[in-house]
């Protein structure tokens, strides 16, 4: 039998189980390792087998100190209907009912092995608050992991006066369209001219027992006043909410940008190999970057969820094309609903050499080449603090969840991106992203997106308020072990 007396501090991470909270919480995972803790890194199967089938059979054995578990999602279901991570409400319900067991069976089993060290914390998505009742269980600490902007964690932590003040549900389908979305949201301390429009859309619903609504409502309610929360941003970018969320949790900690953390800390070779994008990449597009003049490219990527309409589609695709700018188009095989992304051979045409779709890319090194110029995103909140870290201003285009929140600080409080209309138009998209490469406001966006970048630089660095968090919180994480 192996004594595990005075061994490694051992941390068990679990991510919501769709690509952009895996990443985020996978970087949080390599951060841990690096200051000596033993990783054991929780998937679903479904994601563990993605992973496996991205990144090689054997791509992710042999690391010391850091290794990989599964627990079922309860979705197998699903599997045959394409990614089971965009079945959204039916992962949240399965969460809910099906995963606190397995996921107690994996401690216990951890705990009895012979080979890894006992679990001495958990460090958990936010959003699989089960966790919070399996600490209790077997009396660990665990902190929790917010993947979004603290500006979403303080929505979701006021949902319930939405319901209270008689906001949500809404009375019938007309009221996404009434202008009651404009309706001013000025009751909640910390957020500064917000609409309903402005909310994380969850409260969007008609039905007061609708899944996501309830599945946020006891996020919230399961988190208390002695959590600790990790957030994926920094003070410059969000402080009024900072403020405000830690007058509801004192100890919520700011630790990021994460992609700048991790880049500003020393890495052991051995972990550089370990990614955790769920497609294959292809990285051609980046030898193509290299033809083009600095900042002239428009990179397009809708992240892992987002789907489109064709027609919707068609106009991205000629505003693109009209706007005579180069661009780089990340597509998935799932991005157009009810079909595949078809286009034509006019298309083709129009753009030859100026325009390359590709699929799934590394988005960060991407974004950090020196000829892309604009982003043009849904704003989920990984890419909007990669474009941050890489400088990069954007077009926005919010599909659902946190992602109205970030346009909003994006397009209004940060200055670095505009927004295209819902109903989006392929005139306006061709004038946005002129606007965005050539004119004097993406001039200025550009400048605000570099000062940001270096902010979150200087935060992630030694001495930096992110970076001392981020040291207090394994500090305290070390102290509960002992
Ligand atoms: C989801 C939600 O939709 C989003 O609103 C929330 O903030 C996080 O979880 P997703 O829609 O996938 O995420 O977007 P995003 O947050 O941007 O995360 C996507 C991740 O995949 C990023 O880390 C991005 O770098 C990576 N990615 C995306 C690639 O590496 N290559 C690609 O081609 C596309």
């Amino acid at each position: 039998m192996v004594n595990f007396a005075n061994t490694k501090p051992h941390a068990v991470l679990i991510p919501y189980p769709a690509q952009g909270h895996i990443n985020p919480l996978f970087k949080l995972a390599k951060l841990l390792h690096l200051r000596g803790f033993y990783i054991t890194f929780v998937n679903t199967e479904y994601n563990h087998k993605r992973l496996l089938k991205s990144r090689g059979p054997n791509a992710l054995d042999g690391f010391t100190d850091f290794s990989f578990e599964t627990i079922p999602d309860g979705l197998t279901s699903l599997e045959g209907d394409g990614d089971v991570s965009q079945h959204v409400p039916s992962l949240c319900q399965s969460i809910r009912k099906n995963f606190l067991k397995p996921y107690c069976e994996l401690i216990t089993r951890l705990n009895h092995s012979a080979t890894v060290p006992p679990v001495t914390c958990l460090v958990s998505d936010c959003l699989m608050s089960f966790t919070i009742q399996a600490a209790e269980e077997f009396a660990l600490p665990n902190v929790l992991f917010f993947p979004s902007s603290a500006c979403s964690l303080l929505n979701v932590m006021h949902f319930r006066s939405f319901v209270e003040r008689g906001i949500t549900p809404f009375k019938d389908e007309s009221y996404l369209t009434n202008g009651y979305l404009e309706t001013k949201v000025d009751w909640i301390p910390g957020l500064k001219n917000f609409r309903l429009k402005d909310i994380v859309d969850f409260i969007r619903t008609r039905d007061r027992n609708d899944i996501m609504l309830e599945f946020f409502i006891e996020m919230a309610d399961r988190v208390n006043r002695d959590s600790t929360i990790l957030l994926n941003t920094f003070n410059e970018l969000e402080s009024d909410v900072i403020n405000a969320l830690s007058s509801i949790i004192p100890s919520v900690y700011p630790i990021g940008p994460l992609p700048s953390l991790l880049n500003q800390t020393p890495q052991i070779h051995q972990l550089d190999s370990l990614d955790s994008n769920l497609w294959k990449e292809d990285i051609e597009c980046l030898q193509w970057l290299e033809s083009k003049e600095p900042r002239s490219v428009v990179y397009v990527n809708f992240g892992s969820i987002t789907v489109m309409t064709p027609e919707q589609l068609q106009e991205f695709a000629w505003g693109l094309a009209n706007s005579k700018k180069p661009f780089l188009w990340i597509t998935r095989p799932d991005l157009v609903i009810g079909g595949s992304v078809i286009l034509s051979s006019d298309f083709a045409n129009e753009i030859s050499d100026r325009g390359l779709i590709a699929s799934w890319c590394p988005q960060e090194k991407v974004l950090n080449h020196p000829s892309i110029g604009g982003f043009l995103t849904h704003c989920g909140w990984n890419s909007t603090t990669e474009s941050i870290c890489a400088g990069v201003p954007m077009l926005c285009w919010p599909f659902f969840a946190d992602q109205p929140t970030d346009c909003r600080f994006i397009c209004n409080e940060w200055k670095i991106g505009m927004e295209i209309d819902t109903n989006v138009k392929r005139e306006e998209v061709a004038k946005l992203i002129n606007e965005l490469i050539a004119g004097d406001e993406g001039k200025n966006m550009r400048e605000k997106a570099m000062e940001l970048k270096k902010a979150a630089e200087e935060n992630t660095r030694p001495g930096g308020c992110s970076y001392m968090n981020f040291d207090k919180v394994i500090k305290e994480m070390l102290l509960k072990q002992n």
